[in-house]
């Protein structure tokens, strides 16, 4: 059964945030990855990575956007025969939907993630209401390993104030915020890959209001201010 709570140690409209926490072993979303990648813990991707690149280019080669990105694009390809998908809804109805109000508006294949340890920073700063023009989403965001630091996601604490922090999301907790705050990603300076997901959502229906006090702080004018951006994220 999930649960909700509160995200702590914020101030600001990501105060408004949350963490659902859910059972990793009723929905294995690392197993179907780490069988992806082949791999026993997929938290160490980075060595394989790393090895295959050096054998190629020399030892002096590092990890780059592009590895990390080239890891997502294999994940996105391989998960249409794999067991994702399944598994994937059903997380969607049962720990995410009853929080919600029951009926959500999602798409039918989330963002893979990828973020190589000792890799540079796999998105830039932005806002997500700036990229898709909707206003109506609420952003969750699944990390296969414990995040903090500089393997986690950045977030400002507040509308435009741009002061950017990492949040603290375990495995088996989803973090649900409003993306219409900016964030972004820092180099990876910790030992650990971060493999995940994310996805937008929003409650049916349209206007319905359940959003849980996520959205509810944006300022006047927010949806005004949209700047149309082409960014890395
Ligand atoms: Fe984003």
């Amino acid at each position: 059964m999930a649960s909700i709570r509160d995200i702590e140690g914020w101030d600001g409209a990501m105060s408004s945030a949350k963490l659902i926490r859910y059972e990793p072993a009723q929905f294995p979303f690392e197993k179907v990855f780490c069988r992806m990648f082949r791999m026993r813990d997929v938290s160490r991707l980075h060595r394989a990575v790393l090895a295959k690149k050096r054998t190629r280019l020399g030892p002096e080669a590092e990890l780059g956007y592009r590895d990390s990105k080239a890891m997502r694009d294999w994940m996105a390809s391989q998960a249409a025969d794999s067991a994702f998908y399944p598994i994937y809804h059903a997380f969607v109805r049962l720990v995410l939907a009853p929080f919600f109000g029951g009926k959500l508006s999602y798409p039918q294949r989330p963002r893979f993630r990828v973020h190589l340890a000792r890799g540079p920073g796999v998105s830039d700063w932005h806002r997500d209401t700036d990229i898709t023009g909707r206003f109506d989403q609420i952003a969750a965001w699944i990390p296969m390993v414990d995040c903090r630091g500089t393997r986690s996601m950045w977030v400002e604490s507040d509308y435009g104030k741009a002061d950017h922090r990492p949040v603290e999301v375990r495995h088996g907790e989803v973090l649900v915020f409003d993306s219409g705050l900016s964030h972004g990603t820092v180099a990876n300076e910790s030992d650990v890959t971060r493999v995940g997901f994310d996805l937008r959502f929003a409650p049916l229906p349209a206007g319905a209001g359940v959003d849980r006090g996520i959205l509810a702080r944006r300022p006047e004018g927010f949806e005004a201010d949209r700047v149309v951006v082409n960014c890395r994220c």
